[in-house]
């Protein structure tokens, strides 16, 4: 299988980096081979010359190119994808904007050229939230959606908590380690959150999404006091998407929201994301993960894997490995004991119940007997 990555970015070069690597199980079965890079320009990328191109021709008219993989984030992106698929050619794309404003266009052409159009990686980075929505909502009637759906804007809101910094310094921060958009607009103004939503919601419910319809308001204006009163206040501010389906059709916000520091989305921190969400069937579910940096390039090696092959119809667990039950697991235990216990591994003791050193599982099997109650400290 040829494969042409579109852009060398973060995600791009991640993804660059698992494909050359060929560690993952599914590369023993299946040669996939990246024949472009299609860059800005050449100089200094670091990997072999031959593969950089900055003519998206040359990878158009190439017909040994099975799959496009877009990752530009660019103007164009939507122009080139189209063009991938009306070539016949598979596409996968990281680009939420190009997929929730065009999707039924490019589905379309897709269908009609017997190829995919596979985009995990355009919502919730890493976490493979496309895939279980497009599973899921066919035999659950998906009501609501809500989460932390960005990233960099997640990553300045828990910074100015816990470290107390600007909004412009958290942001700086956020663009050094590749969380925000090329332009962190998108970001901060909630526009990167309404894309996202907007793609759950039409899987979800099966429906067109008007993103005009979408109401969005910015975290731009944040500062520091706000922040602080905020917290005296026991909340944590948080910027959360939330979309649901009612008698007079889907409602959709992006806004920010003061949430109890109990709640579990108000401890969803830095560049992580949740996303929960309800059917009839199903209840309330939910995914956690990084949802921004080079853990996306996962979800696109998820979707290459996707095109590749019916992988997970024909699984068959290839090894058989040593199952070593707790013997490895070092912790520290609380205890209730018993008389005949041995204090040399108490760090600290509260009458007969103790705190343990660390130990390992093999000597707590051992000690087994001389105990009536162990939980597992994790802390
Ligand atoms: N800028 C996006 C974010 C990247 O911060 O979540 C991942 O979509």
């Amino acid at each position: 299988m040829n494969v042409a990555l579109l852009g060398l970015g973060n995600v791009g070069r991640a993804v660059f980096d698992i494909l050359s690597k060929k560690e993952a199980d599914i590369f023993k079965n299946y040669e996939v081979n990246v024949k472009y890079v299609l860059v800005r320009n050449v100089e200094n990328k670091g990997i072999d010359k031959s593969l950089l191109t900055t003519n998206f021709e040359d990878i158009l008219l190439d017909e040994s190119i099975d799959v496009v993989i877009e990752m530009m984030g660019a103007l164009v992106s939507y122009d080139y994808m189209k063009r991938a698929l009306l070539a016949s050619k598979h596409v996968i794309t990281a680009n939420k904007e190009v997929i929730a404003n065009h999707y039924v266009e490019l589905q379309e052409i897709a269908m009609k050229n017997k190829v995919k159009l596979l985009f995990e990686a355009s919502v919730g980075g890493g976490i493979p939230i496309v895939h279980t929505m497009l599973n899921s909502a066919p035999f659950n009637h998906i009501t609501k959606i809500e989460g932390i759906l960005n990233g960099t804007t997640n990553f300045i809101l828990t910074s100015m908590h816990k470290e107390k910094i600007s909004f412009e310094e958290a942001l700086k921060l956020a663009q050094i380690k590749g969380f925000a958009e090329a332009d962190p607009t998108a970001d901060l103004e909630g526009l990167d959150m309404v894309r996202k939503i907007a793609i759950l919601s039409m899987i979800a419910y099966n429906s067109q999404i008007d993103l005009n319809n979408i109401y969005h308001y910015g975290i731009s204006n944040v500062d520091k006091e706000i922040v602080e009163v905020i917290d005296l206040l026991d909340y944590k501010l948080k910027f959360i998407a939330s979309s649901s389906l009612g008698e007079s059709g889907i409602d959709i916000t992006v806004e920010p929201v003061a949430l109890r520091k109990s709640d579990l989305l108000a401890n969803v921190d830095y560049e992580y994301n949740l996303i929960r969400y309800h059917g009839e069937g199903c209840a309330t579910q939910m995914m956690y993960g990084k949802g921004a940096g080079p853990t996306t390039a996962n979800s696109i090696v998820f979707d290459l894997g996707l095109v590749l092959s019916d992988y997970r119809q024909k699984f068959m667990p290839a090894l058989s490995l040593e199952s070593n039950g707790n013997v490895n697991v070092k912790a520290r235990y609380i205890m209730k004991i018993n008389d005949d216990f041995d204090m040399s591994i108490v760090e600290k003791s509260l009458g007969k119940m103790v705190i343990s050193k660390e130990i390992t599982g093999d000597k707590l099997n051992e000690i087994s007997s001389t105990i009536s109650f162990y939980a597992r400290i994790i802390d």
